[in-house]
């Protein structure tokens, strides 16, 4: 069955790959970029099929744009996948903090999908199975000791807990929501050497939030659908 999804973060790396498969298979879909150079460039990127694709601008750093794009929205949604993130200054071990930067990353990758849940979840209601995917890093699970990556592991930890929160609020409306890792991919952010391409990981994490039901909510899982560890 057909379903109307929006992905947040759609230009390039994985949200576009996301977008690209959704179209192929017959979904619905909503892609929103940030500024109307982004949106001209995501239209050449997906003709001829980019008649399918309606976008939004936001930058999910400013929620009043967001819910903005929420509202003027053509339809409601069936599942809202927040995507969009950023890796932030290099380098970025604890002792070398570039503190300004630093909490501009967490107004992208913690603050950013949250607005968009929060600003897109009216937009929810009708959805036979209504799903919020937030995109996670494995970086941001407290198992993973990487020390080059302290801000942006960071940022992620922080989004878990906030997926956490949100799927206990939202559990009694009938809302799944999951954190999830996309595997380390071969995009701008992941760079040439990530064993993983886009469309593998982009089909993974499709099939897993296919899968989702209320009883996974408040999971964070990986492309595979596996369970990473907090
Ligand atoms: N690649 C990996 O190995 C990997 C691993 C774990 C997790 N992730 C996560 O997966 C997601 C996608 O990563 P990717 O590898 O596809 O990265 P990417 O190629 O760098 O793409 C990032 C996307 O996020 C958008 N974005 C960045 N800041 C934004 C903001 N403030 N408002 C709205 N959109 C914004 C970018 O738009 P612009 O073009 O306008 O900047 C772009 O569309 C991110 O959340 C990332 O943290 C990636």
């Amino acid at each position: 069955m057909s379903e109307h999804w929006l992905i947040a973060g759609a230009n390039r790396g994985i949200g576009l790959e996301l977008v690209r498969q959704l179209i192929a298979r017959g979904d619905r879909v909503t892609a929103s970029v940030r500024n109307d150079e982004a949106r001209a460039a995501l239209a050449a990127k997906l003709a001829p099929q980019h008649a399918e694709v309606e976008t939004l601008v936001f930058d999910s750093r400013d929620f009043e744009a967001v819910s903005k794009a929420a509202r003027s929205a053509g339809a409601g949604f069936d599942v809202v996948f927040a995507n969009a993130g950023a890796f932030g200054p290099s380098p970025q071990t604890v002792l070398n903090m570039d503190f300004g930067a630093a909490l501009d990353l967490f107004s992208i990758n913690t603050l950013g999908p949250l607005r968009v849940a929060e600003a897109f979840l009216p937009r929810l209601k009708g959805a036979a199975n209504p799903r919020i995917a937030l995109m996670s890093s494995e970086l941001g699970s407290m198992a993973n000791k990487n020390p080059g990556a302290a801000i942006y592991s960071a940022t992620k930890a922080a989004l878990n807990k906030l997926a956490q929160c949100l799927a206990e609020e939202l559990s009694p409306q009938g809302v799944t929501v999951v954190a999830l890792h996309p595997g380390w991919v071969k995009t701008d952010m992941g760079g040439p050497n990530a064993p993983l391409g886009v469309t593998e990981s982009a089909a993974g994490l499709l099939a897993t939030i296919d899968g989702l039901s209320l009883n996974d909510s408040g999971g964070f899982l990986n492309y595979r659908g596996e369970t990473v560890p907090w």
